[in-house]
């Protein structure tokens, strides 16, 4: 049987025996969390306003009313709280008659601290299984919403994406037909700048809305990490940054899907590159180590980090703080690394940046 973590579970006691509440409450915190706890029913309602707590000790007998009410008022407001009554004398008609109230169990007074314990440890698990429950579910929902999004993004991606082609296609031959007079070289490096944009983005879209096929082999990281650097040194971006890479021991080569890889690590880069755009020191520190199995990628840059209340929403898809972004770089990231069974997850670090931490198996 697993045993309780304090902090994990919020334990409320409503108990008019101050001897048996303090007991009780003893017991649960060796093995848990301390219990609050109040002496009748009014304090409990009031305090039950703004509490929820996920396991409710109620005493049947209470100086101001049953506890039962209670019981029955918490299954009604607080579905997600177990409640377990407490009785110094119990009959097989009052068992059933609080089990119908909502209780989850039920406490004799005189029971030896193990079964009160073993009590205590059944509603744990129960709270276990439904937390597990609801990440699942939460899970479901997330991935039922991502591929909505896909076949949207696909569909608009391939809308535009021909357009676009032709855009280009036909001002190249513009520009051949006039010449490239001078006098037209800023207009034409600002409609190849926008049009480099909206081609990221359709790029962007359609790559999220395929379905990955992952196929894992060991890379070369400092290779991968140089011909990201050199791809987009080429496009004109990482001006004045400079790229450190620290390579653990044993940690060289890791195993993943470079082709998803590199749309990852570029996405990672280029966010990192735009946020340090108005930083005097520029620079992107890429480690590489093994940890506990673990194959772990950290990623650092020297920019100003992110917001706290915005750390929570940047890996959902179309969460931008950038005028010219799609917020679909992150949701992307994210979306490789479930295909990878491995996480990614991001922190600030004071007095430098952003880090993004990538962990794979071995
Ligand atoms: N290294 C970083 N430093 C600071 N903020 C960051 C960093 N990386 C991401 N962010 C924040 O996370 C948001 C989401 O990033 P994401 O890459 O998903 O989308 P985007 O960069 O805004 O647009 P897109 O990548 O689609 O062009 C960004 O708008 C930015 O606010
Ligand atoms: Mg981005």
């Amino acid at each position: 049987m697993a045993a309780a973590k304090p902090a994990e579970y919020v334990v409320m006691v409503v108990e008019d025996n101050q001897d048996f509440a303090e007991n009780l409450s003893e017991i649960i915190a060796q093995n848990g969390p301390v219990p609050e706890v109040y002496g009748d029913l009014c304090s409990a309602r009031l305090r039950l306003r703004d509490f929820t707590p996920d396991i409710c000790f109620v005493d049947l007998r209470l100086p101001d009313g049953d506890g039962e009410d209670l019981v029955a008022d918490l299954a009604r407001t607080h579905p997600h709280t177990l409640s377990i009554v407490l009785t110094g004398n119990a009959s097989i008609q009052s068992a059933i008659s609080v089990v119908n109230a909502g209780a989850f169990g039920f406490l004799l007074k005189d029971m030896p601290v193990q079964g009160i314990l073993n009590s205590f440890t059944r509603a744990c698990e129960r709270i276990d299984l439904e937390r597990q429950k609801e990440n699942l579910e939460e899970k479901l929902r997330h991935q039922e919403q991502l591929a909505l999004i896909g076949q949207m993004s696909a569909t608009l991606a391939h809308e535009i994406k021909n357009p676009l082609t032709g855009i280009s296609q036909a001002l190249e031959l513009l520009l051949d037909a006039v010449g490239e007079p001078p006098s037209l070289a800023g207009l034409k490096d600002s409609i190849l700048k926008r049009f480099r944009a909206m081609n990221d983005l359709v790029e962007d879209l359609l790559e999220f809305s395929k379905p990955l096929n992952v196929k894992r082999a060991r890379a070369d990281m400092l290779e991968l990490v140089a011909g990201i650097e050199s791809e987009l040194r080429s496009e004109g971006r990482l001006k004045g940054v400079e790229i450190i890479v620290s390579l653990g021991e044993n940690a060289e080569a890791p195993r993943l899907d470079e082709v998803h890889f590199r749309i990852l690590l570029r996405n990672l880069f280029r966010n990192a590159d735009q946020a340090m755009e108005n930083q005097v020191v520029r620079q992107l520190l890429i480690t590489t180590s093994l940890r506990d199995g673990h194959f772990v990628i950290e990623i650092g840059d020297t920019g100003p980090g992110i917001p706290e209340d915005k750390l929570g929403k940047i890996f959902e898809p179309f969460f931008t703080t950038k005028t010219r972004g799609t917020g679909l770089g992150l949701a992307l990231a994210a979306r490789i690394l479930d295909e990878h069974n491995g996480s990614i997850g991001v922190r600030n670090v004071p007095g430098s940046g952003a880090l993004f931490t990538i962990e794979l198996d071995e």
